[in-house]
């Protein structure tokens, strides 16, 4: 089987982010050269957790905590530099030192605060209709970009264009500002302390698609790390409760400037269940007292916000809609452990409709709030999983599950996950996943 070396390999969420992305690329990100974050910001929340040490990363690619390896943040995300600067300073209080090995996009757009302010006034203005974003600014940053008047780490960099370009977002902001939301924005001293921000991150910056490629050329490998999930990308997910980048594969490819071509492979993460944050359709969401049940085992509150996650089963609807998107090649089923107590499990394996069973994922909430999902019950195995580390091991009854998961996707599992920690991690030989470590 082909080792990774000489390819980049995608890591992405296949359900409504939060599906432990964090743990598998810091357990895989050993065997490569680098990882890439492509899409998103600091929304994002990846857990990691080894040797007693908690570390959640925003905008940092999860391979930074390893020894020596190379990370990078690609001309497809946005980047907050308050948040950066205090991301990479956390980090060095815990010892770890980016310099040299971390590598921000000069193409990469920036969140000002005023981002952030509309993100809040705009959430405000849709009253119960609220998104429940992450308030970091995420939707209006990417608005600017596509709207072609964003700023981006090339000019943050440029003293002399920085001025100019503020000024004229400024002045437009404000217009719509007062016309919206009845407010002017909060711009006093937004110049100088980010010309001070810019002098912070001015070491990190280079062209990260002429790095990455560079190093592919060269025979070095690239583990790309996803943010968000398949179910919140912008033109895949259940729109308008989305976030506002592609989250799924494709978006890698645009995101770091790495051709699809050079993709070796997809690995997709879902949990043995499923969890959303924020507001939107959730077909499998459990009655009250089960999903306070699931919260509770499985420590369900945003790495960010600390909101409580919805919990549901598992969605094989979903999953298979994930499997085709993104095309993932090796599935990786994480906190297995969470249902260690759980009597019986349920999952979804088809929609119902007004009475048809719906052949694919409906475009629009609307009709995705009024499906009956179809649930096959599974015997649990109330037995504790974490600890081990060969699949033989496992009770009957969890093998049974992860087969079904995987005969009614047709894909391999190529991970199994049964705690947060590093160690608590099982990789099943002969797998397409085992090959590229
Ligand atoms: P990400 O955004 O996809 O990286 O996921 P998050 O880090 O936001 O959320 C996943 C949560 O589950 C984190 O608190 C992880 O520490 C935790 N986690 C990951 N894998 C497992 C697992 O197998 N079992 C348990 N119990 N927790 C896990
Ligand atoms: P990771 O990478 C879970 C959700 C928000 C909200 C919607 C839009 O940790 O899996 P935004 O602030 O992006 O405009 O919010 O998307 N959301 C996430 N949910 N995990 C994430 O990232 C998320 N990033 C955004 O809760 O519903
Ligand atoms: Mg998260």
């Amino acid at each position: 089987m082909d080792k990774a070396k000489g390819k980049a390999i995608a890591v992405v969420g296949a359900q409504w982010g939060d599906e432990g992305k964090g743990k598998v690329v810091d357990y895989l990100a050993s065997s490569f050269d680098y990882t890439a974050r492509y899409a998103g910001g600091h929304n994002a929340g990846h857990t990691v957790i080894f040797d007693g040490h908690r570390f959640v990363l925003q905008l940092i690619p999860s391979g930074i905590l390893r020894e020596g390896k190379k990370a990078v943040i690609g001309a497809g995300t946005v980047v907050d530099p308050v948040a950066l600067v205090a991301e990479i300073e956390n980090l060095k209080k815990s010892g770890i030192d980016v310099r040299g090995r971390l590598f921000l996009s000069n193409r990469a757009h920036v969140i000002f605060p005023y981002h952030r302010e509309m993100d809040k006034a705009a959430e405000a203005a849709r009253g119960a209709g609220k998104i429940g974003t992450t308030s970091r600014g995420i939707g209006p940053a990417y608005e600017d970009k596509m709207a072609r008047r964003g700023i981006r780490i090339c000019d943050l960099l440029d003293a002399e264009r920085l001025p100019k370009k503020l000024e004229c977002v400024i002045a437009e902001k404000n217009a719509i500002s007062r016309a919206t939301y009845g407010h002017e924005l909060e711009t006093q001293g937004l110049l100088e302390s980010y010309l001070e921000l810019a002098a912070h991150i001015r070491g990190l910056v280079v062209d990260t698609a002429a790095l990455l490629n560079g190093a592919l050329n060269k025979g070095e490998s690239v583990l790309i790390e996803g943010a968000q999930g398949t179910m919140l990308d912008i033109d895949h997910g259940t729109y308008p409760y989305v976030t506002s980048s592609s989250a799924t594969s494709g978006g890698a490819s645009t995101g770091l400037g790495i051709a699809p071509t050079r993709l070796a492979g997809v690995v997709g993460v879902t949990k043995a269940y499923t969890t959303r944050v924020g507001s939107g359709p959730f077909p499998t969401e459990m009655p009250d007292l089960d999903a306070q049940a699931v919260r509770e085992r499985g420590n369900e509150f945003g790495a960010v916000t600390g909101r409580p996650r919805r919990c549901g089963w598992l969605d094989l609807v979903v999953l298979r809609y994930a499997k085709m998107l993104s095309g993932i090649d090796s599935l990786v089923v994480t906190k297995l452990d969470v249902f260690d107590a759980q009597p019986e499990i349920k999952a979804c394996t088809g929609y119902r409709y007004k009475g048809e069973t719906l052949a694919e994922m409906p475009p629009d909430v609307e009709t995705l709030a009024q499906i009956q999902p179809e649930y096959k019950t599974l015997p649990g195995w109330q037995k504790p999983t974490p600890g081990i580390r060969d699949v033989k091991d496992l009770p009957g009854a969890a093998r049974d599950y992860l087969n079904f998961i995987s005969d009614q996707l047709e894909v391999e599992i190529g991970m199994i996950s049964t705690g947060p920690e590093r160690d608590a991690t099982i990789v099943p030989r002969g797998t397409k996943l085992a090959g590229w470590l």
